[in-house]
């Protein structure tokens, strides 16, 4: 299997990128931000308990995120792969993640961080509020703080995979099409 963990900042083109790879690759794409947010859409219970965190820009807890992520694992028959976008996002997630790889007989293949400095995330994510009905798009003390919660929760996750030597790091910045073919080489460098 290829096991992919796209990682980086808001805004920094996970979502956008992920598209590109599952068609090339053949993955499943699992971005546990849809997931909540087609729970909020459908008020469900996990829906309503993630908005409180969401909508101000905090994580959900752990607990609840890996339950999701591993229900949402285990539900596929004969994967090819994933593609994780927006998790792991703690170290206890990277270690819940490790762990329900090993019992499917698989791993985590790379990390590739995309970075991209703030000034850019901050206006990418001011112009995708125009369209994205995000509530956390909205307000700029909102796009702050879940930018202050990667830099101090989620950009040390990064150590556990460059421990492993799976951390390949992206330039984030340039056209859409230039940062996929970055993507493709890391990928087809690990393969
Ligand atoms: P999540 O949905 O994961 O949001 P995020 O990490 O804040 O990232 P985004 O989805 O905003 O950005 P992206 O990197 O996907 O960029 P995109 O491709 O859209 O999480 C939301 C919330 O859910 C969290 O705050 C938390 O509350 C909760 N949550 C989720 N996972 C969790 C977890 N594991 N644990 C706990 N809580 C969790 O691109 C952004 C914009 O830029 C778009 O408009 C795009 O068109 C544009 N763009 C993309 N590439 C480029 C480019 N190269 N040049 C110019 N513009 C570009
Ligand atoms: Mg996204």
């Amino acid at each position: 299997m290829l096991n992919i963990v796209l990682f980086g900042p808001p805004g920094a083109g996970k979502g956008t990128q992920s598209e590109r790879l599952i068609e090339r690759y053949g993955l499943i794409h699992l971005s546990t931000g849809d997931i909540f947010r087609y729970h909020l859409k459908n008020e469900t219970e996990l829906g309503k308990l993630a908005r409180t965190f969401m909508d101000q820009g905090h994580l959900v807890p752990d607990e609840v995120t890996i339950n999701m992520l591993k229900d949402e694992v285990l539900k596929q028959t004969d994967p090819k792969g994933f593609i994780f976008d927006g998790f792991p996002r703690t170290n206890p997630q990277a270690h819940a993640l490790d762990t329900l790889l090993k019992e499917l007989n698989t791993s985590i293949t790379v990390m590739l961080g995309l970075e991209v400095e703030e000034e850019e995330l901050k206006a990418r994510l001011t112009n995708r509020a125009l369209s994205s009905g995000r509530a956390d798009d909205t307000d700029p003390e909102i796009i702050a703080n879940r930018i202050a919660v990667y830099n101090r929760e989620t950009a040390p996750v990064k150590e556990f995979y460059a421990a492993q030597n799976k951390y390949i790091a992206i330039d984030g910045i340039g056209t859409i099409d230039s940062i996929t073919e970055r993507l493709y080489s890391a990928i087809d460098s690990k393969k």
